[in-house]
């Protein structure tokens, strides 16, 4: 069973766990998700299963809205929860307006390219060096979010 739900505050130490598996050098600071979760025109959205938090995702909302991040526990994947956060970021950025959706995406990481492209992401460019710090490039990809295709999960 699990739950999604707002990012807060409370779960920073939490997310700064799973930053260190899932990200290594490029993880984020305690300082980045505590501007990032005061900040205006944001979205943070976590997943629950058992009262632990195991997945967390963040998007910017404007007319072109960004997802800022995305991560699920290794032990707790291909189990849906990045679509269903996902699936919440493009609904909610719809519901402020946005009409399209960017990201960058390590172009070694082919199963987060599998789950974007099964949500309309198409790839638009790419970052050569983009993740500075490992030295890989970065896949950017950009969907349309045209009400037609709206679906919100909950
Ligand atoms: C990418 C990531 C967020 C996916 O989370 P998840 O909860 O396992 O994703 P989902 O269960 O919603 O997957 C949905 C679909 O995406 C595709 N997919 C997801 N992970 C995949 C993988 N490792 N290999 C191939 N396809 C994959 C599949 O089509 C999957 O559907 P299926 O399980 O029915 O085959 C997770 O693997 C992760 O945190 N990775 C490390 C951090 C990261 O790379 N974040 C993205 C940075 S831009």
């Amino acid at each position: 069973m699990s739950t999604l739900r707002p990012l807060r505050s409370e779960d920073v130490d939490r997310v700064l766990e799973l930053e260190a598996v899932l990200f290594g050098l490029g993880a984020w600071t305690r300082g980045i998700y505590e501007e990032e979760l005061r900040a205006p025109g944001r979205a943070y959205v976590a997943i629950e299963e058992s009262g632990r938090l195991v997945g967390y995702a963040g998007a910017s909302l404007a007319e072109e809205s960004h997802v800022m991040t995305i991560g699920v526990a290794p032990e707790a994947r291909r189990r849906g929860h990045a679509s269903r956060m996902l699936a919440e970021l493009m609904a909610q950025a719809r519901s402020h307006g946005a009409t399209s959706m960017l990201l960058e995406v390590r172009a070694d990481d082919d199963g987060a390219q599998a789950l974007y492209r099964r949500f309309g992401f198409e790839q638009i460019g790419l970052r050569p060096g983009y993740y500075q710090l490992e030295g890989v490039d970065g896949v950017v990809m950009r969907a349309e979010l045209s009400p037609a295709s709206a679906t919100r999960l909950s």
